[in-house]
């Protein structure tokens, strides 16, 4: 029966020039390049210029994506933005990347949904793209973290970077079996329970301002695994594949640590699995984008990879998506 998927049709990623070293941090505070990398895997991360905005790290990964994708920005109909730093309170930034790139049809809008935001947003554009709605959408995850971050909290400062990646997904009619291209199947979560393991301390609605990143890190990694291990399963099962059949695994980059957990509880082997975490951080909702961005610039995907992708975040919010490139 021929049903309507989104084919992920180009890839493009952007990040700062520059470069943060473990070794810079340790003049910052009280850290190590060795404790920085034996409990993270870090070992750089890539900090905004002044006066970068999140927007701009979109809009120069979006470039990228679209004309690796071969589609005009007036084909777009839909921009998602995952982002938890919006260079505004309001308008969306997504309606600015929107404006920049020429388009001004169709919707755009930002999605916050912190580390899991580009898998909540190819989620949901998934669904438009599904319904008719739209045809063509752009998901961008871009992020200015070191903008929210307290440069004199060890636990936090040292574990996240700033950059941005995009995806250009367009609705094609497939065959609805298995080897279909594209979404072949989405899980998104959240439990609100957890909202004082991982937040920002402040907000306009709250207090004002912008306020800085605050976490729990032990207690964030204890659920991590198990709830990240969840949803991949959940995907798993609704399409039929076994964990051994992906090609590639292009997870959320949080802690080198919590990608090993996994991979050993699904039984994916290294070589499979992208890490972009040495020398990007945990870059939130821009990670999985610029892993996808990696493994495509190192020719891992072809058209035809299975390509599964997790995350989990502030909220908690978490979840997975599993595509045929
Ligand atoms: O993307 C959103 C989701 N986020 C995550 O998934 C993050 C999950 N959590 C983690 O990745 C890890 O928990 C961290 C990397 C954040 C921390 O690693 P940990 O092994 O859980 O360390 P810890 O927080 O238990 O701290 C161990 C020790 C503490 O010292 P004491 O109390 O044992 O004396 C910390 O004060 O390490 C100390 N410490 C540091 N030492 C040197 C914490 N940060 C640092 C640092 N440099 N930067």
């Amino acid at each position: 029966m021929a049903v309507i998927r989104s084919v992920i049709r180009g890839v493009g990623a952007y990040l700062p020039k520059r470069v943060l070293t473990n070794a810079d941090l340790s003049r910052i505070v009280d850290t190590t390049d060795e404790w920085i990398r034996e409990r993270t895997g870090i070992s750089a991360r890539h900090i905004a210029a002044d006066g970068e905005l999140t927007s701009d790290m979109g809009i120069a990964a979006a470039r990228q994506a679209l004309v690796r994708a071969g589609v005009d920005p007036v084909e777009i109909d839909l921009v998602i933005c995952a982002t938890a730093t919006p260079d505004r309170t309001f308008p969306a930034t997504a309606v600015r990347i929107q404006a920049e790139l020429g388009i001004s049809k169709g919707a755009a809008f930002d999605l916050q949904a912190v580390c899991s935001g580009f898998v909540y947003g190819l989620a949901t554009a998934d669904s438009f793209l599904k319904t008719g709605q739209f045809k063509r959408a752009l998901v961008i995850g871009a992020e200015a973290f070191s903008r929210i971050l307290d440069w004199t909290d060890r636990s936090t400062c040292v574990l996240f970077g700033d950059g941005a990646g995009a995806v250009v997904l367009e609705a094609q009619p497939q065959h609805g079996g298995r080897e279909d291209r594209g979404i072949l199947a989405s899980r998104i979560r959240s439990d609100g329970r957890f909202e004082e393991l991982l937040y920002v301390d402040g907000g306009p609605g709250s207090t004002a301002t912008t306020g800085h990143l605050r976490m729990n890190g032990r207690e964030v990694f204890r659920h991590a695994v198990q709830k990240i291990s969840g949803v991949i399963e959940e995907v798993l099962v609704m399409t039929g594949y076994a964990a051994d059949e992906i090609d590639l695994y292009v997870p959320h980059q949080a802690n080198a640590r919590i990608l090993d957990g996994i991979a050993r509880k699904l039984g994916v082997t290294p070589e499979k699995i992208i890490v972009t975490l040495g020398e990007q951080g945990n870059t939130s909702a821009a990670s999985i984008p610029l892993a996808l961005n990696s493994a495509f610039e190192q020719h891992k995907l072809k058209e035809g990879s299975l390509v599964l992708m997790e995350a989990m975040g502030g909220g908690f919010t978490w979840g997975a998506v599993l595509a045929r490139w």
